[in-house]
């Protein structure tokens, strides 16, 4: 049998496109192996998102290079966002590589690629227009949490992303196709899905005919109930409506947490972004999700240091971390990719600046999270357990609550996978401790 060793690089969209590609081979009789050094075919899942995530994929597989000088038999394969920004091109510059497969339905051409590519190097990178096909079993790791995507692709062309050159226009799966996979996930035991999308709530719009998101939500929710949590991300914040906030408030399937990505706080940065929304209608937003819903989290995306970011900019970025008190946020320094407008525009920001401004950035969120962590002292709440007591050598079992906060617990033996009550004792800014109270 041979076998395969897949390595992730990228977000959730690019770990669901390895679990993807591991359930594909596993048709042509691939296994997976942990161990590089065993595998007959090595695929790097790459992502562009930032140039630091481009230089780890090539010292990766430049470590390979010498690998496959010792066995012969190897076939080295690039996949994801970084081969289908960089195309062909990857053939040249690493002679030693055998396949180079694109994003969407170019996965799913990677059994014949490794055909062709027994004679010569391979590549298929045209703009994805597709979506992966429904009837290949995705290789799932968890027997309890899935990923299920709902969307791929982007239309929104933020001027620093290269997600829309990396993932194509933006296209929904049809909803049955959802609903199906969902329910057999339901029928194996599955506890918690989350939906995937660049910009889950825009899901639907050009489907025909139209559906939204929220109803979408309430579509699963009349399927599954409460035999499952359900979570999604990314969310977009223009395209936050009444209606969704509606749907979060009142479906008992969704869970009380919206990943919503700000990436700056002054409405001049955010303009030349071209986010699509100003610092007054995220603030909006934000505050209608939390009426709505009292015990909601929303965490966020940051980038410090875009073009032109000046010093009262970048308050304006902090004084909103404040006012939204996010319950957790990802901060990168900004980082110019080529072909996207913001890597030309003329007043880029030096890096020990982008540096300075991450560290206050990560200083002032340890503080929010803290706080918003200590406001659970003395409640029960619920978590889905995803490490077990035994399996740590810490004496706790872990999960996670509906508004994703990880929870470290004793009290008791409990399994994985298994909804438990759990009496929160203490926090810290990435975590909170408790007591076990109950099995639900
Ligand atoms: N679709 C999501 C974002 C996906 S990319 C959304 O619009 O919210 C994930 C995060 O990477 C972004 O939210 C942004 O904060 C960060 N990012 C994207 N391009 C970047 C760049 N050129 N430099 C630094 N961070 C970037
Ligand atoms: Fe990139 Fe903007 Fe699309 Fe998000 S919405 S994937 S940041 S272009
Ligand atoms: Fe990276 Fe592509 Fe995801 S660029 S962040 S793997 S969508």
């Amino acid at each position: 049998m041979p076998k395969l060793k897949v390595v992730t690089f990228g977000c959730q969209a690019n770990e669901l496109d390895s679990a993807r590609i591991a359930g594909l081979l596993a048709r042509e009789g691939y296994s997976l192996v942990e161990d590089e050094r065993e595998a007959d075919l090595i695929i790097l899942n790459g992502c562009s998102i930032r140039e630091k995530a481009e230089q780890k994929l090539y010292s990766r597989l430049g470590s390979y290079q010498a690998l496959k000088a010792q066995r012969p038999g190897l076939r080295l394969g690039v996949a994801g966002c970084l081969a289908q920004r960089e195309g062909e091109g990857l053939l040249r510059r690493f002679p030693y590589l055998d396949v180079v497969v694109g994003n969407g339905e170019h996965l799913a051409e990677m059994p014949q690629l490794l055909q062709i590519a027994a004679d010569r190097p391979v590549a298929a990178v045209g703009e994805p227009t597709g979506l992966f096909p429904t009837d290949v079993d995705v290789h799932r790791e968890s027997r309890f949490r899935a990923w299920v995507g709902i969307m791929e692709g982007c239309d929104n062309f933020c001027a620093f992303c290269v997600v829309p050159m990396t993932r194509g226009r933006e296209r929904s799966r049809p909803p049955d196709h959802i609903l199906r996979e969902v329910a057999w996930l339901r029928d194996h035991g599955y506890r918690e899905i989350t939906l995937l999308g660049q910009t889950v709530n825009s899901y639907g719009m050009k489907l025909d005919p139209p559906m939204s998101f929220a109803t979408l939500l309430r579509r699963l929710d009349a399927e599954i109930g409460k035999a499952m949590r359900v979570r999604f991300t990314t969310s977009h914040p223009k395209d936050v409506t009444a209606d969704l906030i509606e749907a979060m408030a009142t479906l008992p399937c969704v869970c009380q947490h919206m990943h919503l990505p700000v990436q700056a706080g002054s409405t001049r940065t955010l303009q030349r972004m071209k986010r699509g929304y100003d610092r007054e209608e995220y603030m909006v937003k934000a505050s209608a999700l939390r009426n709505a819903i009292p015990d909601l989290a929303i965490t966020t995306d940051i980038i410090v240091g875009f073009p032109g970011e000046s010093e009262s900019d970048f308050s304006s970025t902090l004084s909103l971390m404040r006012e939204v008190a996010f319950d957790g946020s990802f901060a990168f320094k900004f980082s110019p990719r080529p072909r996207t407008p913001a890597a030309e525009y003329p007043d880029q920001v030096p890096e020990s600046v982008r540096t300075e401004r991450l560290r206050q950035v990560l200083i002032l969120q340890d503080e929010l999270s803290l706080r918003r962590n200590q406001e659970q002292l003395g409640r029960t709440v619920e978590v889905l357990v995803d490490r077990e007591l035994r399996k740590r050598d810490t004496g706790l079992a872990a999960g996670r609550t509906r508004q994703n906060r990880i929870v470290h617990f004793g009290g008791g033996e409990i399994e994985e996978g298994v909804l438990a009550s759990v009496r929160i004792t203490g926090a810290t800014a990435h975590h909170l401790k408790g007591v076990l109270t109950a099995s639900l």
